[in-house]
């Protein structure tokens, strides 16, 4: 038996050693960790279980049979994160350069398989040179089954990508198909053509940081949605990330303990609307004095920060939070806003994560780029997934609610279960210096001081519509409470929709518009 078992450990001593103390050195100098070392973050301690380690590649191309390391460069398995069970792949650089062929993609598919018949999450740690060219159509099928996967997987386990070195081509398309990517600053980039091609085809140059770096990512194209300085902080985030979110969706997110402070007014907020409505103030300084500890963990922080959409906890309760940020554009909804909002309801919905939304919105961002930019399809985004969503939806109108836009923060009318108005609130068709113009125009026109005149209706057409109270007659609001009040009645409302129950008429899937 001892040389049986010496033939195991021989075999398990290769595995470890991965792609040789070279390589991992060199793999270090560029300030990243290993795939286990970046595992051994990932999961508590001593619980991480690796399957498929003694699978190698059996391709014959180009003198491959003479090189076939152990793992074929990619560690799978399961464990526990924060003592819940996680499924994660993490591609190993050392081998191959991560590259991915037939059997390193079978790996993957294998723990995306069993991470959705378990109901459990997948993390994805992602460091590749790509397509393992050697193998030709084999990689290429090898993507295709993993991009299946984690479609099927959608909207049932939550799916977490890192990128966490290179990712380029078609490799692209699995993180954009799973629910949140993080990329690590300046050692990630994802691009589907690098700076060379684009070099020889269009002319222009650019760094592979431009192109496809975190910052990029998050920041302009959107794609990513959190960014971490090195891959410890970005393993870090992942976990509190998967704090907030429920193994999948037949389950709730874990709730925490009932806080102290419950009931405690919040008299700062009573004061923190200007005097002036047209005034910016910070949404964050809101959505801090709202959430459990002031504690909140953004989603796309550096993308479209017109609008805010985060995770946080209110008594205990994971929420996702939409707030309009009058500091930024206003507050205006546009393009990128609609896209980033959209997506995150859909989001949390998915996972059974009621729904707050701050509303303070002027209207849609006026303009030739965003009408030919399509706003009009990607407003339509936010409207379809507010709809949609049967999750508990608490809106609190802040301060201005204008026009389609406070639609587009859900009204009522898209199933808002409770819709509470701060006094400050401005509830309209649109806000009061366009209706009078429209309204008085005959009025302003013809006096013998219009521009006093324009200036005194406005300022009627303020006091009479611009408030919260004629919604209210109507019950579009459902109740006009003091600030200092307001995370008291939002705890008290997630308390009574707990055992919310909506059903959607049947059909195979509803047709977002794109
Ligand atoms: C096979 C690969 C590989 C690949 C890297 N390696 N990429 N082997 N197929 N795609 C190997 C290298 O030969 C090297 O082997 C080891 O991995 C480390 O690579 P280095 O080049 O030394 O590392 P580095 O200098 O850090 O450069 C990393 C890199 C570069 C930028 C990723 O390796 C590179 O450009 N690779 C090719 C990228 C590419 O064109 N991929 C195919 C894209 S097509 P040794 O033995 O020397 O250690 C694609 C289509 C997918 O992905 C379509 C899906 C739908």
């Amino acid at each position: 038996m001892s040389e049986k078992l010496n033939r195991l450990f021989d075999y398990q001593k290769d595995i470890a050693e991965a792609g040789g103390e070279k390589r991992i050195a060199k793999q270090h100098q560029k300030g990243k960790l290993t795939a286990r070392e970046r595992l051994d973050l990932l999961f508590d301690e001593g619980t991480f279980v690796e399957i498929d380690a003694f699978v190698r590649h059996r391709c014959t191309n180009f003198g491959m049979e003479k090189d076939r390391p152990l793992t074929d460069g990619v560690v799978t398995g399961y464990g526990k994160v924060n003592g819940r069970l996680v499924y994660a792949y993490a591609q190993d650089f050392t081998i191959t350069g991560g590259s991915l062929g037939e059997m390193h993609a079978g790996k993957i598919v294998k723990v995306q398989e069993m991470a959705l018949k378990m109901g459990a999450p997948i993390v994805g740690l992602n460091d590749s040179g790509g397509a393992r060219i050697q193998e030709a159509v084999d990689a290429l099928s090898g993507y295709g089954s993993i991009f299946y996967q984690n479609v099927m997987a959608s909207g049932t386990i939550p799916q977490i990508t890192a990128i966490m070195g290179p990712c380029a081509g078609g490799a692209v398309y699995s993180p954009a198909l799973t629910d949140f990517i993080f990329m690590v600053d300046q050692t990630s980039q994802m691009f589907i053509t690098g700076p060379a091609v684009i070099k020889s085809v269009t002319g222009e140059e650019v760094t592979a940081d431009e192109l496809g770096g975190a910052f990029t990512h998050n920041s302009t194209s959107g794609v990513a949605q959190f960014m971490a300085s090195d891959d410890k902080e970005c393993i870090e985030q992942i976990k509190v990330l998967l704090d907030f979110l429920p193994s999948n969706n037949q389950e709730v997110a874990p709730i925490y303990e009932e806080q102290e402070n419950i009931n405690a007014r919040i008299d700062s907020l009573n004061e923190i609307i200007p005097a002036d409505s047209n005034r910016p103030y910070d949404m964050y300084e809101v959505i801090a004095s709202l959430v459990d500890d002031g504690d909140y963990f953004e989603y796309q922080s550096e993308f479209a920060k017109n609008i805010i959409t985060t995770f946080a906890r209110i008594n205990g309760q994971s929420v996702g939070i939409i707030a309009n940020q009058p500091s930024v554009m206003a507050g205006c909804l546009d393009i990128n806003a609609s896209d980033k909002s959209a997506r995150f309801i859909r989001t949390c919905d998915a996972f059974n994560i009621p729904l707050v939304n701050l509303v303070d919105v002027p209207g849609f961002l006026p303009g030739t780029t965003q009408e030919y930019g399509g706003i009009i399809r990607h407003g339509a985004k936010m409207l379809y997934a507010y709809s949609e969503a049967t999750v508990p939806k608490i809106t609190v109108i802040v301060r201005k609610a204008y026009g389609g836009s406070y639609l587009a923060m859900c009204s009522k009318e898209l199933g808002a279960d409770l819709v509470y108005a701060w006094p400050s609130a401005e509830v309209a068709v649109m806000g009061p210096d366009g209706a009078a113009n429209i309204i008085f125009r005959k009025d302003i026109k013809n006096s013998d001081n219009p521009e006093q005149t324009r200036a005194d209706k406005i300022a009627d057409y303020k006091h009479e519509f611009a408030t919260p109270y004629k919604a209210a007659e109507r019950g579009y609001v459902d109740d006009v409470i003091e600030p200092a009040l307001t995370r008291i009645r939002l705890a008290d409302a997630l308390d009574m929709l707990m055992s919310k129950r909506q059903s959607l008429p049947l059909k195979k899937h509803g047709n977002v518009p794109l």
